[in-house]
């Protein structure tokens, strides 16, 4: 896998720091709050960042599993995405949602998400990725918790795939333009 790496942009030592930093923001935040804390990892991608964040995380936290994708650049940008797999409990107004994501991109997924869950009822709904690309945005959408803000390229690793590849990567890296044939 590492000949298709470009270079390494968040490295496994910057990921641990990241985690930390964000586990000691949402350990604060949620400190007093007297909902149950849930945590919603995305399939896949978010894998390895939610199990390394949650691992941090000192208050009584639950795990549910959500698996997405987004209809593709060609549709409209309203933030409509399809649900794969979604969550099955019935007492929403009880739960402080805390989606992880890997990376934001158009912004599509996560505003979609904090929508859906937002009118299913949730006590409150917010976002954590570990990576932001805000050039490339197609809606309005600011994540609550931020590993890095990366440029406008393509990265896999720790978690992060192409064509379900590279995803087994303990660092985040830049995928050589010529392996996926892009910028
Ligand atoms: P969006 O914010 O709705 O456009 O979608 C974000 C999703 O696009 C992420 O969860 C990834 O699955 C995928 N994605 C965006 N940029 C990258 C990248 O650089 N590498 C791998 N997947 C990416
Ligand atoms: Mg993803």
């Amino acid at each position: 896998m590492i000949q298709d790496i470009e270079s390494v942009l968040v490295s496994a030592e910057e990921i641990d720091r990241i985690t930390s930093r964000i586990a000691d923001e949402i350990n604060r935040d949620y400190a007093e709050s007297n909902k149950k804390l849930v945590l919603i990892c995305i399939l896949k991608g978010s894998l390895m960042f939610t199990s390394e964040l949650m691992k941090k995380i000192t208050l009584p936290a639950e795990i549910e599993f959500m698996k997405v994708s987004s209809y593709g650049a060609k549709t409209t940008s309203s933030g409509v995405i399809n649900i794969h797999l979604d969550i099955k409990r019935d007492d929403l107004a009880e739960v402080d949602f805390l989606i992880i994501e890997d990376i934001v991109d158009s912004g599509r997924t996560l505003s979609h998400l904090t929508r859906y869950l937002a009118e299913r009822g949730a006590a409150s709904v917010k976002t954590c990725t570990l990576l932001d690309k805000p050039d490339r945005r197609t809606v309005d959408f600011t994540p609550d918790y931020c590993g890095a803000v990366i440029p406008d390229r393509f990265v896999v690793g720790f978690g992060l795939d192409y064509n379900e590849k590279y995803r087994n990567l303990p660092f985040v890296g830049i995928l050589k333009p010529e392996v996926w044939g892009g910028r």
